[in-house]
């Protein structure tokens, strides 16, 4: 039996989850470790009052900050962290340090130095540490990634993200930390990071940015812009861009890619990638995908989709030595660094 943490279960026994903030995503996590069976919720944390939270279904201990869960000697394989953007790196370091793996929300941090140090921690305290993209479960993702990786495509010539949502004051409120630099960073970091980290699993990393920014409705609500376009170069040849905007009225319009290849196109779009519109490639017959699971459902706004059940699921999995990360401290860590380097051009550009 192989021992993971003296205080913890072993590798091939149940593995005990702690959830580290209980708002939206942190309660699709209890509820998805709650369903599988080789995993235990063993305790829930959130710096409000537990009565405010919508967690009573779960007779678990319950702690206000993770100083308390950490120190609490409960038996824990595993902490997820469900925080805001802005303190992912912070407790992610503080759960490795006490020699736990670690599940994180996208994006795994607002810097990729406060990455490194995540990455660092995990090497040093030999534990996992795992990043949230569960679009890259989606049938139409899993499929375009094998159709790319296999050279179906041929040569690479242009990849075009287009990302338009709707995030109104129904979404910002006042006093919250959506909208906040400090805290969310910015709409790449918050709403489009799954597409950007589809896009970098793909065609790799990006190098020539050219962008421009605009703020057109949000003036009031965030601290940041609300869309772009963005331009550049795949290192591994090929270019693309990023269009991106929360700006659209009402509701969210479309979250797409479109591949144009040596060989043929492709265009995955609906509203979060969920379904292939394109395909012409020569020589190519396009299979019968798997229907794609509904987007994350925050009532009046939809987020992405409602893959959480397979990270719980790769998480047990690679710790207990099936398989490894489908999303790797790596990954998380490019993706933070392309979003920083667009987001330097726009701290340079006079925003209007
Ligand atoms: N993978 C996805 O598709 C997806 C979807 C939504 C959100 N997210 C990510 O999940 C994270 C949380 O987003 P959300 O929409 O659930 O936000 P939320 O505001 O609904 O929940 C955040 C929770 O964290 C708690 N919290 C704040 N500071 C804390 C602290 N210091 N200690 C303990 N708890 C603290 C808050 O009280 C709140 O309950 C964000 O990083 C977001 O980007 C990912």
């Amino acid at each position: 039996m192989t021992t993971i943490n003296q205080k913890t279960s072993s590798a091939s026994g149940v593995i005990k989850f702690a959830v580290l903030g209980c708002g939206h995503i942190g309660k699709r996590h209890a509820e998805m470790i709650t369903l599988n069976k080789e995993a235990e919720l063993v305790a829930l944390c959130d710096a409000y009052p537990k009565e405010n939270l919508g967690i009573e279904k779960y007779n678990v201990p319950f702690f206000n900050s993770i100083d308390e869960l950490l120190n609490s000697n409960i038996a824990i394989d595993v902490v997820t962290i469900c925080t805001p953007n802005g303190l992912h790196a912070e407790h992610s370091i503080k759960a490795l340090e006490k020699k736990y793996h670690v599940v994180c929300e996208k994006p795994m941090g607002l810097t990729k130095a406060n990455c490194e140090k995540i990455i660092f921690k995990a090497l040093q305290v030999s534990r996992n540490f795992f990043c949230v993209m569960q679009n890259r479960y989606s049938p139409p993702s899993v499929w375009i990634k094998e159709i790319v990786d296999q050279k179906v495509l041929g040569e690479i010539f242009m990849v075009q993200l287009n990302c338009y949502w709707n995030r109104d004051d129904r979404y910002y409120k006042k006093g919250g930390w959506k909208g906040t630099q400090e805290l969310d960073g910015g709409t790449l970091f918050t709403q489009f990071s799954h597409f950007i980290d589809i896009m970098y699993w793909l065609f790799g990393d990006i190098t020539n940015i050219q962008a421009k920014f605009k703020d057109f409705t949000h003036q009031n609500s965030t601290d940041f812009e609300d869309s772009g376009f963005v331009n550049f170069d795949f290192i591994n040849g090929g270019m693309g861009c990023i269009n991106y905007s929360t700006a659209v009225a009402t509701q969210n319009l479309e979250s797409s890619i479109t591949i144009i290849g040596e060989k043929g196109s492709v265009k995955i779009g609906g509203q979060y990638m969920n379904e292939v519109e394109v395909c012409n490639i020569n020589g190519y017959k396009m299979p019968k995908l798997a229907e794609a699971n509904p987007p994350n459902d925050y009532g009046v706004y939809k987020g992405s989709a409602a893959n959480h059940h397979f990270i719980i699921e790769n998480v047990i999995d690679t710790i207990k030595g099936r398989t490894t990360a489908t999303t790797n401290a790596l990954e998380g860590l490019k993706v933070v660094e392309i979003i920083e380097r667009i987001y330097a051009l726009r701290d340079k550009s006079v925003m209007k």
